[in-house]
């Protein structure tokens, strides 16, 4: 259910207008169609050979993410690199530590428990936009590296435990999985937690059995295989929805400078202070939640240009409640 209220007529519209309940623009299909997809809740997972595109397509839900002042982002990247521009917009950046990992993903997996405790005794089986709970989105870069690569292997197979939950349980309590890895083979992530995932995205593979494992088993036979996507069109992915046939995407790039310059005014528009009163906040008018509650702040526009100017939104300035 969309919950964005349309934005003013006159004036340039300022401050934080999507919802992690709206659908999320990824990019375009062979017509030239928009490709949204709702993650509140499901759980995507995004496969395909190196440097296919997995990371452009969380960069772009996390942009989605960080502009929706009802979402919180946890993120976990090996790497760092991938997704460290989010730091400041996250509630938890894990890097390449699976002890970090572990605990994370256990704080999670309490905050889902409190909220199915919460729903039960409202008589409810999943959070809705109503209620003001903050979808909580997880970003998993390369599951590979937690689940095959750094730790013992008592501490991957916990890893992939406490996942498997987060990504079978989570979607009605408001926090979907987006997780990314080159192969999602058996020795990666066990099939039955890979098929939990009801978004899948095949960027290019190199046989139509690596496609079937990303897609699917039986779409390569039936014509839908990304071994026909070029390696020169990075970006390029078929993706499924549950129950659905896969659809030919591109997905919408965002450069380091223009993810630079989103995740820059989602920190301001996360700080702990408040909007100016100048500016309505459209999200919350329309949840008509207390969460946010109306302030004196009178903080300046951010630059996207030179050193940072706004305070930080990571884990040390918002309250680690997980509501
Ligand atoms: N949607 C896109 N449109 C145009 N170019 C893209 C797109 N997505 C990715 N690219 C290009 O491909 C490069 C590699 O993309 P990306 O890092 O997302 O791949 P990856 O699948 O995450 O690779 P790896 O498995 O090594 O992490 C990018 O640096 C960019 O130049
Ligand atoms: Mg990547």
């Amino acid at each position: 259910m969309a919950t964005t209220t349309p934005a003013p007529d006159t004036g340039i519209p300022v401050g934080p207008g999507l919802s992690m309940f709206d659908p999320i623009f990824v990019g375009i299909d062979e017509f030239g169609q928009h490709v949204n997809i709702t993650l509140a809740y499901r759980n995507l997972l995004a496969g395909g050979e190196p440097g296919g595109g997995k990371s452009g397509l969380l960069n772009t839900i996390a942009a989605h993410a960080a502009l929706s002042v009802d979402s919180r982002l946890v993120l976990l990247d090996g790497k760092l690199v991938e997704l460290g521009q989010w730091e400041d917009c996250a509630d938890a950046f894990i890097g390449p530590d699976i002890t970090a990992a572990l605990d994370v993903l256990k704080r999670l997996q309490l905050v889902m428990n409190n909220r199915y405790a919460w729903l039960r005794a409202h008589g409810r089986r999943k959070v809705t936009a109503a209620d003001g709970l903050s979808v909580i989105t997880v970003l998993i870069d390369e599951i590979a590296f937690y689940s095959a690569t750094v730790g013992s292997k008592q501490e991957q197979e916990e890893f992939v435990a406490l996942l498997r939950d987060l990504v079978a349980r989570g979607r009605a309590a408001g926090i979907p999985v987006v997780a990314a890895t080159q192969r999602p083979s058996f020795d990666i992530i066990p099939t039955s937690l890979r098929d939990l995932f009801g978004y899948r995205a095949a960027f290019r593979c190199t046989t139509p059995n690596s496609s079937n494992i990303v897609l699917g088993h039986g779409w390569a036979e039936q014509g839908y295989t990304a071994t026909d996507i070029q390696p020169t069109n990075q970006g390029a992915a078929y993706l499924i929805a549950e129950g659905g046939v896969p659809r030919r995407i591109k997905v919408a790039y965002l450069s380091d400078a223009q993810i630079a310059g989103i995740a820059d005014y989602a920190a301001w528009i996360r700080r702990p202070r408040r909007l100016p009163a100048l500016v309505p906040d459209l999200t919350r008018v329309e949840l008509g939640t207390a969460a946010w509650p109306p302030a004196n702040a009178n903080t300046p526009a951010p630059t996207t240009s030179g050193p940072r100017n706004t305070p930080s939104c990571g884990s040390s300035a918002l309250p680690r409640t997980w509501p």
